[in-house]
Formats: structure tokens, C-alpha cells, sequence
């Protein structure tokens, strides 16, 4: 029998492990990872006019204009590797984002199918982002002391939106913006709810559970 798309949404607070997370669900589940902070930093980067667009409000903690996701998502999602399935990280993160993505599945023929939500409190966030540093020339998200990639040996470089202040705005942005989507998932029976402290591979042990309990 042959799958049908599996479209699973990855919530939580800046840092508690989305990014780490959603690339190995993805690679589990033979599913695209579609991570909307990635693609608006590929974006800032190359100097799109998106990306010029984008940049300030990453830079201040805030979230780029729903419009703007939305239009770089759309191409994403409609692209020929987005057919089984996707992983999203870091969208939707507003309530007007959640419908436009209800919207851009219905046109596929499909839905969300699970909303994962790791829990991850404050204080081990502002830890961790703290501690993280990734790629100039990979993007591996890496969290040694020293100042070279263990993946491809490229420089490494703090994210300018992990600096305590800017964290602390990103955590304000996300209450009030994003967590209600928890309850709007909930209500729709949608909602798995995952302890994100612990190593690595227990976190994902568990989101992998989750996401199996769905395709079932
Ligand atoms: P985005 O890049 O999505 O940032 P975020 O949601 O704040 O999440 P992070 O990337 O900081 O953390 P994460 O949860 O992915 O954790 P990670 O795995 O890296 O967005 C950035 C900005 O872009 C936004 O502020 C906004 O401006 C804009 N944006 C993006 N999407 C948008 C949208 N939809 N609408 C509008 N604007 C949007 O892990 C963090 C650290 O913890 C790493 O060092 C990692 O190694 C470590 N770690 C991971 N797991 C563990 C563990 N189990 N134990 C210990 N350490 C761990």
C-alpha cells in the first residue's frame, strides 16, 4: 500500500530543538523539512529583495510580515520533494499563518496531521541559545567551544538573533504570537505534546513516537 503525505507542524519556543529535531523526522519519515527561519536566512544572505525585506525584523526578534513567509512557502510547498510530505519548523507561528497553510494543503488534497509541540521552559532556552553556534559554510547547527565546524571544519558564527536581549523579545513574540496555537491544534485533536529536555536522541525517540502514532 502506498503512504499518503504525511504533513506534520513542529511547534515550541526559540531553541527548544525544532531545527535539530525536524531534519531527523524528516530523513525518518522520507519527508521535506521546510524550515522558514533556514529559508529566510538563505534569503538575508544571497541579498534578495525578500531577504532585504526579512532582515530587520530577525534582527530585532520579530516576526516577518505573514505575507512574506507566506509567498516564500508557497513555492516550497509546491515543489516536486514537498510531494510525500513535509516537516514544518517554525511555521505556522500566528494564528493568520495556520489558515493560510490549512488553505495551501487543501489545494494539495491534504492537511496537517499532527501538531508536535516540544517543551522546552525558559531558562534551558536562553542556555542553550547561549551556547549555539552553526556553520558559516554548512549551516550545521554545532555547540563546541572551539571556532571550527566538527562537520566540514568552516568557520564558526553566533546567530545575530541569539544575543540575550533579542532572545528575550523572540520568547515574548512567541507567547503571545505562537503559543495559541497550541490550544487551535489541541481543539482540532491535533496536538502531541513532547518533553524537548533530555539528549538528543531521547527527544526524538519520543517525537518519533508521536509522528508514528499519526501515520498509523
Ligand atoms: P527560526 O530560525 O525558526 O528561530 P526559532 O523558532 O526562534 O528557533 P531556533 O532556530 O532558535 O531554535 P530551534 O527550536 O530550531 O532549536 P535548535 O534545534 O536550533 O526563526 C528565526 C527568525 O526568522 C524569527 O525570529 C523570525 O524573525 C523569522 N521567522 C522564521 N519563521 C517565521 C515565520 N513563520 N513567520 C514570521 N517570521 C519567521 O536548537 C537550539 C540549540 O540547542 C542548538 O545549539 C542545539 O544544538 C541545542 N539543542 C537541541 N536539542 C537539544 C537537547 N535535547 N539538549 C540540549 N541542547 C539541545
Amino acid at each position: 500500500m502506498v503512504n499518503r503525505a504525511l504533513d506534520v507542524v513542529l511547534l515550541g519556543p526559540p531553541g527548544a530543538g525544532k531545527g535539530t529535531q525536524a531534519k531527523r523526522l524528516a530523513s525518518a519519515f522520507e519527508l521535506l523539512h521546510i524550515s522558514t527561519g533556514d529559508l529566510l536566512r538563505d534569503e538575508v544572505a544571497r541579498g534578495s529583495a525578500l531577504g532585504e525585506e526579512a532582515k530587520a525584523f530577525m534582527n530585532r526578534g520579530e516576526l516577518v510580515p505573514d505575507e512574506v513567509v507566506g509567498r516564500m512557502l508557497y513555492a516550497h510547498l509546491h515543489s516536486q520533494s514537498a510531494a510525500g510530505g513535509c516537516v514544518f519548523d517554525g511555521y505556522p507561528r500566528t494564528t493568520e499563518q495556520a489558515a493560510l497553510l490549512d488553505g495551501l494543503l487543501a489545494e494539495l488534497g491534504r492537511r496537517v496531521d499532527a501538531a508536535l509541540y516540544l517543551d522546552v521552559a525558559d531558562d534551558e532556552v536562553l542556555r542553550r541559545l547561549a551556547g549555539r553556534r552553526s556553520c558559516a559554510t554548512c549551516g550545521a547547527v554545532d555547540q563546541t567551544d572551539g571556532d571550527r565546524c566538527s562537520s566540514c571544519g568552516g568557520e564558526l558564527v553566533e546567530r545575530e538573533d541569539d544575543a540575550p536581549d533579542v532572545v528575550r523579545e523572540r520568547l515574548a513574540v512567541y507567547r503571545r504570537k505562537t503559543e495559541p496555537l497550541l490550544s487551535l491544534f489541541r481543539d482540532r485533536g491535533l496536538l502531541r505534546d513532547v518533553n524537548g529536555v533530555g539528549s538528543r536522541d531521547d527527544v526524538f525517540a519520543s517525537l518519533r513516537e508521536a509522528a508514528r502514532s499519526v501515520r498509523r
